[in-house]
């Protein structure tokens, strides 16, 4: 079965939960795109949606210069659900009538369902709570349209035109702080747009590995490896598609942690007898960093010179064609938002000149895939847990938490320090709870004694943090036994550390590296 025959379109007008709606829908095995609202009717109809959403946003319809769309997208005979924005929208476009307000109603509030049926199915009558989020509200109906709940402050707080199938609603069923959202949700889905649960991970892998045999034909593949879970999902997907016709380039910065290298290639090339290039470039690496001390500038030099260990890499094989990479669908969403790509998204290796130079063209498996979807993709074709649950690790390694110079030696001392940290988190059981933690290396020496000598040595910061999307993050509260095991391990084992600090601030306004 094609699994993107059954798919919603959710149009975006700019809320910052956009991006939930899509997951809620995709967690109920319903495949969907997220659109920028003005992408235009015909690319809506080329898309050929079963179901259409449209997103809350942060404007109101009254606005100059207001996300707006054409209302003939309610004429193509598709059910549409309108969310907040979403709703005012609808109701302005089809004549009702939305109310400015000055004031916004945020907050936990009372739904009291009038009409229990399709999209309230299950809910029964009565109140359920809803979470809102809005400035505006609708104060008189479409024509064709009836109330099917209301609050406390609004008397049309959802609404229906049944004939049409098309649905409005005031509050956010996206967010958990609306129990009965998701049961919301799935009700547009399976009982108002008759769609069927069929996105699994088993039918993405079949249809992936279609896909990319289609395109890569008999040509050859290369994929860069990082370590991390995104490029070791794709080259296992493109690796299950087309076998030996991909190489997998591992380019040793002399910035990764310790045994990190080894760890990727050994379970890459046994579990799985993936064709693996390792290059061992640290020498490279670390001279072009040589008295480098800026963060910028270390980002920029080791992306560059990333691209060109990889390119001489990749020449040496024949009748390359493709560079696959693990890109995934949150980068896409940023990079077609009208809002434009946001300042927060790292920048990738910047593979665009190796493209052009190599005459490769890109395969992408990845696109459409959330975070946590990457991760069950994993788990569906075998890798180990030790992959698929690795806290993020930035492109530069190393050379971002070494404050100052980047040095082997500095180097060296940090990746004892980090891999005591990692080993009394993970034998804590608190490795899976967290963000990331690590260690970082301060420009700053300070006395100590040991024995009966004085010493001069490192300051280490130990950093651990909670976050869902690494936008903002709390510092953990660490028990402090294992922040005492730690200290004595880093101070006792590694050469040149004297003392270890505790990073005790939040993202904003800190940063969760240091850089
Ligand atoms: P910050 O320090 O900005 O980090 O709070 C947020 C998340 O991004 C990761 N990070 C990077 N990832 N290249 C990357 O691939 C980078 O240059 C980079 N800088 C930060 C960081 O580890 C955290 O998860």
């Amino acid at each position: 079965m094609d699994i993107h025959s059954e798919k919603i379109l959710i149009l975006d007008f700019g809320s910052q939960y956009t991006q939930l709606i899509a997951r809620r829908i995709r967690e109920a095995k319903v495949y969907c795109e997220i659109h920028p609202f003005n992408s235009g009717l015909a690319s809506v109809r080329a898309f050929d949606p079963k179901g259409i959403i449209l997103s809350g946003g942060p404007s109101s319809v009254y606005d100059k210069g207001a996300p707006m769309i054409g209302k003939e997208i309610f004429d193509l005979g598709v059910p549409v659900l309108g969310i907040c924005y979403g709703m005012q929208l609808t109701a302005k476009l089809l004549g009702g009538k939305v109310e400015r307000s000055s004031k916004r109603e945020y907050g936990g509030a009372d739904l009291v369902i009038e009409n229990a049926g399709d999209l309230f199915t299950g809910l029964g009558l009565g109140s359920t709570k809803v979470w809102m989020s809005h400035g505006d509200r609708v104060e008189a109906l479409p024509p064709g349209f009836k109330t099917i709940a209301r609050s406390a402050n609004s008397d049309i707080c959802a609404m229906r035109d049944a004939a049409r199938k098309i649905y409005g609603v005031q509050f956010h069923p996206e967010v958990v702080h609306t129990p009965k959202g998701d049961r919301i949700l799935k009700n547009f889905l399976f009982q108002v747009c008759a769609l069927k649960p069929a996105w699994t991970m088993k039918s993405f892998i079949e249809t992936s590995i279609a896909e990319i045999r289609a395109k890569a034909g008999d040509d050859r593949v290369v994929c860069g490896i990082s370590g991390g879970v995104d490029s070791a999902v794709a080259a296992l997907l493109v690796h299950k598609a087309i076998g030996a016709n991909l190489t997998c380039i591992f380019v040793d910065n002399g910035v990764l942690r310790k045994g990190e290298a080894d760890k990727v290639e050994a379970t890459l090339k046994k579990s799985f007898h993936m064709n693996i290039r390792r290059v061992n470039a640290s020498a490279r690496f670390l001279k072009k960093l040589k008295g480098v001390e800026d963060p910028e500038r270390k980002r920029k030099i080791i992306g560059g010179e990333f691209v060109r260990v990889f390119e001489a890499e990749a020449r040496k094989i024949k009748n390359v064609k493709f560079l696959a990479q693990g890109t995934l669908y949150p980068d896409v969403i940023e990079s077609v938002s009208f809002k434009g790509p946001s300042a927060t998204i790292k920048s990738h290796h910047n593979v665009g000149g190796l493209l052009k130079k190599m005459k490769l063209k890109l395969v992408e498996p990845l696109r459409e895939l959330f975070k946590d979807e990457v991760r069950s993709l994993g788990r569906e074709m075998g890798m180990p847990d030790e992959i698929i649950d690795r806290q993020p690790f930035p492109g530069p390694g190393l050379a971002i938490r070494i404050i100052g110079e980047v040095t082997k030696k500095r180097c060296d001392i940090l990746r004892e320090a980090d891999a005591i940290v990692l080993e009394e988190i993970k034998s804590a059981g608190l490795y899976k709870k967290m963000w990331q933690s690590f260690a970082v290396l301060l420009p700053i020496r300070t006395v100590g004694v040991m024995g009966d000598e004085r010493t001069y040595e490192n300051t280490v910061a130990l950093r651990a943090v909670e976050s869902v999307d690494g936008m903002t993050a709390d510092w953990v509260k660490l028990p402090y036994e294992v922040m005492e095991s730690i200290s004595r391990r880093v101070i006792n084992e590694v050469r040149g550390v004297n003392r270890v600090v505790y990073d005790i601030s939040s993202k904003p306004p800190s940063t969760i590296e240091w850089e």
